[in-house]
């Protein structure tokens, strides 16, 4: 939707950790790939910064094999990479040497004068968490943010690991840069599915006028691994599922999902009314968090390695590798409605989806052949694919007068379907146009944290007994269970093994599907 309208001015990007991961995986990918489909400004300049002594042959090399590994470089691609490559250049900086960054700043000057690019510059922090305040104070003292256009500051989570963590991570970058230079990403929120949400929502008078407690039973919204921690054990023992995931991607879905329709889609629309969410959010007390939070811990399970058994891992680790949470959103159009996460490692799929489920209709004088009706569903799939189902019921074809589920089934990346762009494609595009709408703005961190805050300290006073479950499996199957079923709930499926789909520009709009299976076994 934005993504054609932006104006782009010619910009510098400094890439901060440009010979790590996220560089290499994500963030060259995203921007090779914007330069084809020339969504980069007219005139740019990319400067990766990191310690390692390249010269500019060799971090061209790097960026490619990155390219190749990560990014579906085809041999076509060629004559778009040798014209990408003018745009490439390296500096070898010791983040935590002031005068490099001297030498950065000369790089950085040199390059916007030998291409005529304005001082406008985008720095990108794919760091450490650590060194965010150090950098930023850096970048100040080193004028490489005074300039004559705009800066901007791209800042990977976490952003801090409490609220009195991320309110002094805040003070430190607020010296150097104003909050609408401030460009937190979550890249949940670059996903085509998760900014969908909005526009299948109030772009349809199908659902808005169901879309509150009158209709809606509840909310199921599911991000699940297959992928243990990796080489992330020291990094993820801190975390734990709670920080990694639920305290950003998990809390941005519910209120993409709970949020009130924005006035407007200038910039701080969408943003007013996602924080409106997290101020009705129910907040826990350290001792109520046991009754509305699992938190479990993936065990060996065949050829997959128990947790406690994983590299950088304490082998008496307490950290939570999955957590599943009942909230409530205490406002008008949501009081009494659950909404459910939950997110794990090591589970059986790797998949993201929001499953809503309507409330049934009263009284009903139509049944399916096990005398019961099934509930209204729909679910909007964020991964892997991206689409919406939507379950409803209709007569079984034949005699017998029963009913029957029938889905209808948009599938938007299924074979043939759209290529919707990666998120951070969508992200450092919105960014360089100023477009700060699918960022994290300071009042969103805040709340966030407050809400986990207390969940953190109940699980670190052991006040939510921590469930060991099988890697490969959807978590601890009994409390993850109860959590609904106290509420007479239960888990829908979801993913691809569930749940048929129909790709849309082939098959029949609508499918008579066979009764579903109701728990996830
Ligand atoms: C990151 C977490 O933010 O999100 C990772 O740090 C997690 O632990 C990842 O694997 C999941 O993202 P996605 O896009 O693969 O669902």
């Amino acid at each position: 939707m934005r993504l054609q309208t932006l104006k782009l001015d010619p910009a510098t990007i400094i890439l901060f950790g440009a010979t790590g991961d996220l560089s290499r995986r994500k963030l060259f990918p995203a921007l090779f790939n914007l330069f084809k489909r020339e969504m980069l400004p007219p005139s740019f300049a990319i400067i990766g910064v990191a310690r390692r002594d390249f010269s500019q042959e060799t971090f061209r090399e790097f960026v490619l094999q990155a390219l190749k590994e990560f990014g579906g470089y085809q041999a076509h691609d060629e004559q778009q990479w040798n014209s990408f490559c003018a745009h490439l250049n390296y500096a070898q900086v010791n983040l935590t040497e002031a005068e490099h960054y001297e030498k950065l700043r000369e790089v950085v000057e040199q390059r916007e004068s030998e291409k005529d690019i304005p001082q406008n510059r985008a720095f990108y922090l794919a760091i450490a968490p650590e060194l965010f305040s150090s950098v930023s104070a850096n970048l100040k003292n080193s004028r490489l943010v005074e300039t004559d256009g705009w800066k901007r500051l791209l800042i990977e989570k976490p952003f801090g690991h409490d609220r009195s963590s991320a309110e002094k991570l805040n003070r430190e970058i607020r010296a150097v840069f104003e909050e609408e230079e401030i460009y937190r990403i979550d890249h949940y929120l670059g996903k085509e599915m998760v900014q969908n949400i909005e526009v299948i929502r109030f772009a349809n008078s199908l659902f808005e006028p169901l879309w509150n407690n009158k209709y809606i039973a509840n909310v199921q919204i599911t991000s699940s691994e297959t992928v243990g921690v990796e080489d992330r054990g020291g990094y993820y023992e801190q975390a734990g599922a709670l920080r990694d995931m639920a305290q950003n991607h998990m809390l941005q879905m519910l209120m993409m999902i709970a949020m009130e329709p924005p006035s407007s889609l200038q910039k701080e629309a969408t943003r007013d009314e996602k924080v409106k969410v997290l101020r009705s959010l129910r907040t826990y007390s350290v001792d109520e968090v046991k009754d509305h939070i699992i938190r479990g811990q993936y065990t060996r399970f065949g050829e997959y390695k128990g947790y406690r058994e994983e590299e950088d891992v304490d082998p008496s680790s307490m950290t939570d590798t999955f957590v599943a949470a009942r909230l409530f959103v205490d406002n008008f159009r949501w009081a009494g409605v659950p909404f459910y996460i939950r997110t794990g490692k090591r589970m059986p799929l790797k998949s993201t989806e929001i499953v809503v489920e309507f409330k049934n209709v009263p009284e009903n004088l139509y049944f399916n052949q096990h005398g019961n009706l099934e509930p209204n569903l729909l679910s909007i799939r964020i991964f892997p694919y991206e689409g919406i189902y939507f379950k409803i019921n209709a007569k079984k074809p034949g005699t017998d007068g029963s009913v029957s589920p029938i889905a209808v089934d948009f599938c938007q990346n299924c074979e043939g379907g759209v290529n919707s762009p990666e998120a951070y494609e969508r992200l450092l595009h919105d960014c360089l146009g100023g477009d700060s709408t699918y960022f994290t703005r300071w009042d969103e961190v805040a709340l966030a944290w407050d809400f986990i805050d207390p969940i953190s300290t109940a699980f670190k006073e052991d006040k939510v007994e921590l469930v060991s479950y099988s890697a490969g499996s959807w978590g601890p199957p009994k409390e993850s269970h109860q959590l609904l079923e106290q509420n007479g709930f239960h888990w829908w499926p979801v993913g691809e093994q569930e749940l048929p789909t129909i790709h849309f520009a082939k098959a029949p709009f609508f499918q008579v599907l066979q009764d579903q299976p109701n728990l996830e076994s």
